[in-house]
């Protein structure tokens, strides 16, 4: 695999790692102040991260050794006002740098699979964004956000409100791949 995108991988591997880790802290927060939609998103959003990291991390099975990951990670925890704030911040930048250049790069670079695995993430990522943006009108308001149930795709991570589509509309997975968290 070419270098750069090979180090892609592992950083966007630590990325999605620390997401879904600090999600699931965020989660326990709004629980904390009684958002129990919020921290049901966060916790939805965290699997979809897992998710990423998993096929990032599929992508790398040539490697055996150590290695080091950078990524952009947002740190200092707060209320779950701030937690969705720094949430936000941090899905713009994969959806605004990390991912369209790590896409560009792997299609430059011929990488197939790691171009496909960036471009699944790419479209859950501003998914996301958008939940979180309508979670934060609410919590913004010191309410709790007005969530249906959320599924995340088992294969790719893409995330929606509402029923299981037939058909994932990024990687084409069935209805029975999707992971509802009502
Ligand atoms: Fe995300
Ligand atoms: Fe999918």
């Amino acid at each position: 695999m070419k270098a750069m995108t090979e180090q892609n991988l592992i950083n966007a591997f630590g990325g999605e790692s620390q997401a879904h880790m600090r999600y699931l802290h965020f989660a326990d927060q709004a629980d904390k102040e009684n958002f129990p939609n919020t921290a049901r998103l966060f916790r939805a959003i965290s699997h979809a991260e897992y998710v990423h990291a998993g096929d990032h991390y599929r992508e790398l099975i040539h490697l055996e050794g150590g290695f080091v990951a950078n990524s952009m990670a947002a740190f200092g925890p707060g209320d779950t006002k701030k937690n969705i704030r720094l949430a936000i911040m941090g899905e713009n930048y994969e959806i605004t740098e990390m991912y369209p250049s790590f896409i560009e790069i792997a299609k430059f670079q011929g990488e197939k699979g790691a171009e496909r695995s960036f471009r699944w993430a790419y479209g859950t990522e501003k998914m996301h964004k958008i939940l979180f943006e309508k979670a934060k009108e609410s919590v913004d308001r010191n309410t709790d956000a007005v969530l249906g149930p959320i599924q995340v795709c088992r294969i790719c991570g893409y995330t929606l409100e509402g029923e299981a589509p037939d058909k994932c509309p990024l990687c084409e997975a069935k209805k029975e791949d999707f992971t509802a968290f009502t």
